[in-house]
């Protein structure tokens, strides 16, 4: 993971200037909910998008990340506070932060209980996700590329099935919803193309091409589809309980 995210870094803001508005509904759904006084902790902090703004409006953020190159874009930006480091193995002490923020990330680390144990070993309050939640996955083009994908033999999935886990596991605590986005068809066939999503990166680019050839014909026509955001809460000790328990 550590070495997708720093081939591919200058990719990753694209998103977000694309989905401005999700971008930044999410942003503020995040800074209502996060305790303005104490210490925070973001894990997986990429280029900065959501500890910097943050910082600037008075949080206190330290970011952690993996990967160097998506370290040194945060740095770019102003982002302060940052370290090159793993989640699983997180170089703080125990309850060093009031509370943790992660976006994007759990679900790319395989060791992802590992991840929460330790994220719910070093804050001692709460745990704040944002969510995405495409509706009607299998039609929409991403997932119909993963699908032509697997038919010619390459499958490929999330590497940790971290958030999805935990909310089998253990209900968050407090969920909001945020906001619903819809995303132009073209929009998506136009960034599948350039492998701008992280789960593409390691697809051969012989398989890519084909799947574009068929998943441009399969969507000839322009049309959006939706995706719903929530930012969910988890209150740490509840989450640390469930993952000391054996069955977990
Ligand atoms: C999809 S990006 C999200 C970045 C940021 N949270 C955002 O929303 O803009 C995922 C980030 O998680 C980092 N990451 C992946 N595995 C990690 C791990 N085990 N420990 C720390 N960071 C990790 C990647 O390097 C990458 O910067």
């Amino acid at each position: 993971m550590k070495n997708i995210f720093n081939r591919n870094y200058k990719k990753y803001d694209a998103w977000y200037d694309k989905n401005k508005f999700a971008y930044l509904s999410e942003l503020i759904a995040i800074r209502t909910k996060l305790p303005k006084i104490g210490r925070g902790l973001e894990i997986g902090v990429g280029t900065g998008r959501f500890a910097k703004p943050l910082q600037d409006v008075g949080y206190e953020i330290v970011g952690i990340d993996i990967s160097a190159k998506m370290l040194k874009e945060a740095r770019k930006k102003g982002t302060r506070g940052l370290i090159e480091g793993d989640a699983c193995c997180l170089p703080f002490p125990e309850s060093a932060f009031d509370a943790a923020i992660s976006v994007g990330t759990l679900h790319l680390i395989t060791d992802w209980w590992l991840a929460l144990r330790e994220i719910t070993r070093v804050t001692r309050r709460s745990l704040f996700t944002v969510l995405r939640e495409g509706l009607n996955y299998k039609a929409t083009p991403n997932g119909v590329y993963k699908e032509l994908l697997k038919k010619y033999g390459y499958s490929y999935d999330h590497p940790g099935k971290g958030l999805w886990k935990l909310q089998e596991i253990i209900k968050p605590t407090r969920s909001m919803f945020v906001t619903s986005y819809n995303t132009n068809i073209n929009e998506s066939i136009a960034f599948l193309s350039e492998k701008a999503f992280s789960l593409q990166w390691n697809v051969p680019n012989g398989l890519h091409r084909k799947a574009m050839r068929e998943l441009r014909r399969m969507f000839s026509k322009d049309g959006t589809y939706g995706c719903d955001v929530f930012v969910h809460e988890w209150e740490v000790n509840a989450v640390r309980d469930c993952l000391s328990r054996p069955t977990t």
